[in-house]
């Protein structure tokens, strides 16, 4: 019996074309986008909605690592059509190179709770970190399936999609949880046709990024606030040292690929941070599995405060107790 899954061999991806969705920002896309090209030889299309994102992101890449490694492309993940188009461009400009790896990554979070959110956030959410990675599928993986060499989709979920509901962030909980399941249902869909396109799942812990404000200015972008042309790259946030640097978590990602690792949880653990104060994803997710056998939802947690003030049962492990004792509380 075949797996899409197992060892893989990242060598094979040298001279390929890595296309990354959302990765204009300087956040877990960006990060990705230079390790492909640094550590494994590859060229990129950098993916995100405003045209000051992805020029300044590809010509960032280019005068680092040299000329013609990066391409920008603009790209609504939400329209379809928009995704052809990059395919096309992709096509057009990297005519020697096939794609060796897809990052649907593109994501929104707006942190509110289910009585606080807005009819408007829960579109934008459910559009962009759902329908927004059905289309990136759509448009990529037929390619991916035509041709004869492993290629790697991945999508990015989040740890929040492996573990409970809480009070924090519901519309963004919702539509990870939904990410885990449908990239589920593609490796399924894929295993026996397409046994070379290997699908993995991201569901990262804390990466120091600047995803709650990207959200909101291109929010604001959508309601005609702010010009597309007046927006630059976010300042991303290192959490108090306690946060992965897209950089470090992008080597973890290659590592899970390397290994064959579908569910592919990246923990703020060494090698990958410098401390020992972990997000503890997999107890985090044990709980909620053990509360499931039970057919029980353990709801203790909604008695203590976490660390932003609204009760958690997720933002409570190692690391959210550190950056309390870190920023004095
Ligand atoms: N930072 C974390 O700790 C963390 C943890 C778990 C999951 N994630 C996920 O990682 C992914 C990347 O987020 P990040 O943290 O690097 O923040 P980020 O803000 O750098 O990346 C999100 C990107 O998506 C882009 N985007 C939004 N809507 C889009 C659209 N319609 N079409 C194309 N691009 C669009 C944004 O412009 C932005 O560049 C997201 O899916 C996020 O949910 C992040």
């Amino acid at each position: 019996m075949s797996r899409q899954q197992g060892s893989f061999d990242l060598k094979s991806l040298s001279d390929r074309v890595a296309v990354v969705t959302g990765a204009g920002n300087n956040g877990i896309g960006w990060g990705i986008c230079r390790h492909a090209i640094s550590a494994l030889g590859m060229r990129v299309a950098v993916l995100d909605l405003h045209e000051r994102l992805v020029s300044d992101a590809a010509a960032r890449l280019n005068d680092e690592f040299g000329n013609g490694c990066a391409i920008g492309v603009i790209c609504d993940v939400t329209r379809p059509e928009s995704l052809a188009a990059a395919l096309d461009r992709i096509a057009l400009d990297f005519p020697e190179s096939s794609i060796g790896a897809v990052f649907a990554n593109a994501g929104v979070i707006f942190n509110h709770t289910l009585l606080k959110s807005t009819a408007e956030e829960w579109a934008t959410t459910l559009s962009v970190n759902v329908v927004g990675v059905v289309n990136t599928i759509q448009a990529f993986v037929p390619t991916l399936q035509a041709q004869k060499d492993d290629a790697i989709f991945c999508t990015t979920a989040s740890v929040g999609g492996l573990v409970r509901g809480d009070g924090g962030a519901a519309s963004y909980q919702a539509s990870k949880h939904a990410v885990v399941a449908l990239t589920e249902a593609l490796s399924f869909e894929l295993a026996r046709k397409s046994p070379q396109v290997r699908i993995h799942v991201l569901c990262p812990c804390i990466v120091g990024t600047a995803l709650g404000a990207t959200s909101i200015t291109n929010a604001r972008v959508a309601r005609g606030d702010v010009a597309t042309h007046d927006i630059e790259p976010a300042k991303t946030s290192e959490l108090l040292g306690l946060a992965q640097t897209p950089e470090r978590h992008a080597q973890q990602v290659f590592d899970h690929i390397a290994a064959g690792n579908f569910y592919m949880v990246t923990e703020n653990k060494p090698p990958y941070v410098d401390h020992e104060f972990p997000f503890d994803a997999k107890g985090i997710i044990r709980e909620r599995m053990e509360n499931m056998l039970q057919l029980d939802l353990d709801n203790s947690d909604a008695w203590v405060a976490g660390p932003n003030g609204p009760p958690s049962s997720i933002l409570k492990g190692p690391l959210w107790q550190e950056l309390k004792n870190r920023s004095g509380d």
